[in-house]
C-alpha cells in the first residue's frame, strides 16, 4: 500500500482526479469505479473540469458505482444516481449506457446483484477505483464484519452510517436502512485502487488503517491484501 499525504484538500481531489485522467487518455477503453460521499466531492470537480478543458474525452469510458441505496429510485433526489449525475455525469460525455449502478429499486435485489458483477465482468473488470472510507472503517457499504469473500450484496446499514449520511436527507428515519453494494472481493477484483481519506474524523481510520492489521471487523483493512493501492489523505492530523 503506496501512502501520500497531500498539503490540502484541493491537492488531493486534484491528484486522484489526475491518476483517472492519465489512466483515460492513455488507454482506449477505461472502466473505472467511482464513490459518493462527501470525499470525492472535489475530485469530481477535477474530471468536469478536465472534460470542459478538453483536456479529456470520457466517451469511452465505462463507470461502475461501489453502491446505492435499496429502495430509493433513481430519479430521488437521495440516491446516488442523482449524486453522480449532479456532480460529474450531466457534465462530461460519458455515454449513458456505459454508466452502471447497482439497481437497489427492484423487487428482485438479488438478480440485481448478480447482474452488476456480470456487467463488471461483461466490461473486462474495473481498471481504476475510487474508494472513501467510512468512520468505521467501511468501504462501499461493506460495514465490519462483512465477509471478505462477497461480491454484490444487499447490506444493512449501521447506525453510525445511517447516522453520517443522514446531512443527504431531511430526518434520520428518511435515511434507507438497505443498500446494495459492490463487495469486498469484486472490489478487490479492481486492478488499481485509490482510497481517498480526508479530514480530523477519519484519524482512527487512517490509525487503523496503518497498523496493517488485516480483519473483517476493518472492511478497509482488506485492500493490504491487493498488489496495488494508493491512499491519498490529508488533514487526519
Ligand atoms: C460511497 C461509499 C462510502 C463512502 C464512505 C465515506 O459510495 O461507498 O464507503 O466512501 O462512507 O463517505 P464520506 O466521503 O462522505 O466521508
Amino acid at each position: 500500500m503506496k501512502w501520500i499525504e497531500t498539503a490540502s484538500y484541493e491537492e488531493m481531489s486534484k491528484m486522484a482526479a489526475d491518476l483517472f485522467i492519465n489512466h483515460i487518455k492513455n488507454n482506449s477503453k477505461s472502466v473505472i469505479g467511482l464513490a459518493t460521499g462527501g470525499t470525492p466531492e472535489g475530485f469530481y470537480k477535477e474530471l468536469v473540469k478536465s472534460y470542459t478543458s478538453r483536456k479529456v474525452s470520457y466517451a469511452r469510458t465505462v463507470s461502475f458505482n461501489l453502491d446505492e441505496y435499496v429502495g430509493v429510485t433513481a430519479e430521488s433526489e437521495a440516491s446516488y444516481h442523482h449524486y453522480m449525475k449532479k456532480r460529474l455525469f450531466n457534465y462530461i460525455d460519458i455515454k449513458r449506457e456505459n454508466i452502471y449502478l447497482p439497481n437497489g429499486d427492484t423487487p428482485n435485489l438479488e438478480k440485481a446483484a448478480r447482474e452488476y458483477e456480470r456487467q463488471i465482468e461483461e466490461s473486462g473488470g474495473i481498471d481504476i477505483q475510487l474508494l472513501g472510507i467510512g468512520t468505521n472503517g467501511h468501504i462501499g457499504f461493506n460495514e465490519p464484519g462483512s465477509s471478505f469473500e462477497n461480491t454484490t450484496h444487499v447490506v444493512e446499514l449501521t447506525a453510525s452510517t445511517r447516522e453520517a449520511n443522514k446531512v443527504y436527507f431531511e430526518r434520520l428515519e428518511d435515511v434507507p436502512k438497505h443498500a446494495i453494494t459492490m463487495g469486498i472481493k469484486t472490489i478487490m477484483q479492481s486492478k488499481k485502487i485509490i482510497l481517498l481519506l480526508s479530514g480530523a474524523s477519519k484519524r482512527e481510520a487512517y490509525d487503523r488503517l496503518r497498523t496493517g492489521e488485516v480483519t473483517e471487523q476493518f472492511p478497509a483493512s482488506a485492500l493490504h491484501l491487493h498488489s496495488d493501492v494508493t491512499v491519498i489523505y490529508t488533514g487526519v492530523k
